[in-house]
């Protein structure tokens, strides 16, 4: 939820910020813009629309040669998404320009302050009020450093800043509360971004930021204190993957790009957890075994598909273990005053790890004296910072804004979870932890088995280009599967799409049923008798009134064949693993949709990949 960047070195630093913005353009992209030091002093271009329309505008009116700059893609929150409103902001007189990310809750009277002290505003944001206060500061006598230290104790809310003086040509000052913020530690240049992705391309070295931290950089130099002026401790590391995960690879999306990298980012997910006595190992869990063992209740907490994934966590959890698994939207979670105690364990799962639900679902569940573990995707952001443990999921950069290998990665980390929670607690025995884990294992072949033949969901998807709304059916883990197999078509086709547990479609949702209506089911594998059977009965209900079936079953249900108007055929697994093979083709079906339909893949209208307002 919008990608900031800054600069300084030797380097080009336009071409070093446009495109980092282009590799931050998942996170806003409805407006960016551009402020660098050049020799006619400071250049701003900002244009609404696409990062494009900031590169045509650059083209038709360049920006002198500059080793010095600030840029910034935007998700709208104050103001709408318009020339003006894009940032860098400037200060009254020029010399400030600012980028923000993040929400200044207080900015009202802040600009109510500013205007009956003279200040004229140029935009309708609430970052510009931040650019007017640093530059205040600035005329009465301040550094830059300065300025933003006494500007950061008036601002509420959560807010990264980057901003550039033109009479401190050497530096870049940043802030940081809230929202993500790296720094990328180059030689003879630095960076700093919202994503390390946005500057992979020229350094793996990175340093996380704390919360409340304010970093002063120069080409060779790297400052970091805490807001109250004291020396911050920070903590460099190295970033494991290159330039080429941040890249399409030939894939047209890279959301198409991710749906087939799942096969890798669950075994990497799963690499390394288990010793050589075939025993399961979370290192990262640093809660004792005996607080592990005197958790009474399991709450997760997520947003999107990161909590349909906790849906399926919680069948897999409650089942190997035995303890009660709550699983709630963050959004809702500290308003209704969730009953929690020092022996409830909190589980977060979140692929970007900066969602601002769910941080502050953390934050009110730690008060509470709970612990708190957290499922993420990406090293050092706040969630994990924030957590007491975490469990890392390997799937590499996610950039297309449709969640896919994040899902995934997200399944198999609740299900080691659950697995290492039985293995503490002795609720399983060793030897079926380690069968269960030998399934685990064998999922990324039959992973790759259905990806390399999804001709049926393809050309479904050309046959499907016109209709306007689609049902998505299971039951068990299958229900949660249906929600996310109808989140994806939603948010990337715009296309009307419910997910209904299939035994409650006959208490209502069977009204819309008629001959016109998609209907995707899920059906559990036919070990599971009783579900199974109970699942066909639900197909038998919609072809009754002529829906158009397509049905998800493991190779060698010739019952639910005779179901299906489509048959999408499964590897078998065990029914608690099936959601992991069970997505890829609704994954693939709604990118291809979307694709056909002429959508923009990776920047659905609306969204934005990490959602850091509440
Ligand atoms: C949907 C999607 C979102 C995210 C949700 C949580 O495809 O990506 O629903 O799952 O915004 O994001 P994270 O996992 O980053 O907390």
């Amino acid at each position: 939820m919008c990608g900031i960047i800054g600069y300084i070195g030797s380097g080009d630093a336009q071409r070093v910020i446009i495109s980092g913005l282009k590799r931050m353009e998942y996170r806003g992209y409805d407006s960016s813009g551009i402020a660098l030091l050049t020799d006619k002093g400071l250049e701003v271009r900002k244009k609404a629309g696409k990062l494009a329309n900031l590169e045509a505008e650059l083209e038709s009116s360049p920006v002198g040669a500059s080793t010095h700059g600030i840029g910034h893609t935007r998700w709208a929150t104050h103001g709408g998404p318009t020339d003006m409103n894009a940032h860098p902001h400037l200060g009254s007189t020029g010399r400030v320009a600012l980028v923000h990310n993040g929400i200044i809750e207080n900015y009202a009277s802040l600009r109510a302050e500013l205007a009956d002290a003279g200040v004229v505003f140029a935009s309708q944001t609430d970052s510009e009020i931040v650019a007017h206060l640093v530059e205040t500061k600035i005329l009465a006598g301040s550094t830059l450093l300065q300025a933003m230290r006494t500007t950061v104790g008036r601002l509420q809310g959560a807010f990264t800043l980057v901003a550039i003086d033109t009479d401190e040509p050497g530096t870049v000052v940043a802030a940081r509360r809230s929202s993500p913020l790296v720094v990328g530690v180059g030689k003879g240049e630095n960076f700093l971004a919202s994503d390390v992705a946005s500057f992979i391309e020229y350094t793996r070295e990175a340093i996380e930021l704390g919360q409340d931290q304010i970093v002063e950089m120069t080409a060779d130099s790297i400052t970091v204190t805490n807001f109250d002026g004291t020396q911050a401790e920070v903590r460099p590391y190295h970033i494991d993957w290159d330039l080429s995960a941040a890249e399409k690879g030939g894939y047209d999306w890279f959301m198409r790009k991710e749906i087939f990298e799942q096969p890798r980012a669950v075994a990497d997910t799963l690499r390394g957890r288990i010793n050589d006595n075939r025993e399961l190992i979370l290192d990262e869990i640093r809660i004792d075994a005996a607080t592990l063992r005197s958790i009474d209740k399991i709450i997760i907490v997520a947003c999107g598909t990161a909590y349909h994934a906790g849906l399926i966590g919680k069948y897999a959890i409650e089942h190997w273990t035995r303890i009660p698994v709550e699983v709630e939207i963050a959004s809702e979670f500290r308003y209704r005053d969730p009953i929690i105690s020092p022996t409830t364990l909190v589980v977060t799962i979140s692929q970007s790890g900066e969602t601002a639900d769910t941080l502050m679902a953390i934050r009110h569940a730690r008060e509470q004296h709970a612990k708190v573990i957290s499922i993420c995707n990406t090293n050092g952001s706040t969630i994990p910072r924030e957590s007491d443990a975490v469990i890392y999921t390997h799937a590499g950069p996610e950039i297309g804004v449709a969640s896919t290998k994040g899902f995934t990665t997200q399944l198999i980390a609740c299900y080691l979870l659950g697995l290492y929670l039985a293995q503490v607690r002795g609720t399983k025995f060793g030897d079926e932890v380690l069968a269960l884990i030998e399934e685990l294992e064998a999922l990324p072949a039959k992973m790759d088995e259905v990806l390399d033949d999804l001709s049926v969901t393809l050309s479904l998807a050309k046959e499907m280009t016109e209709e306007r709304s689609f049902l998505f059916l299971g039951r068990h883990v299958g229900y949660p599967v249906a929600l996310e197999g109808a989140l994806k078509l939603k948010e990337i086709s715009y296309l009307h799409a419910e997910g209904f547990p299939a035994g409650e479609l006959k208490h209502g949702p069977i009204a819309l049923v008629d001959q016109d209506l998609p209907i995707f089911i899920v059906v559990p594998p036919q070990g599971r008798d009783q579900l199974h059977d109970k699942v066909l009965s639900n197909i038998e209900e919609v072809r009754a009134r002529g829906a158009r079936t397509i049905v998800l079953a493991e190779k060698g249900d010739h019952e639910a064949e005779q179901y299906a108007s489509t048959l999408i055929s499964l590897p078998v697994v065990p029914t608690l693993f099936q959601p992991v093979l069970a997505i890829l083709p609704l994954q693939a079906f709604s990118c291809e949709l979307a694709t056909l339909r002429g959508c923009d893949v990776d920047q659905p209208r609306n969204l934005a990949k990490s959602v850091t307002v509440e």
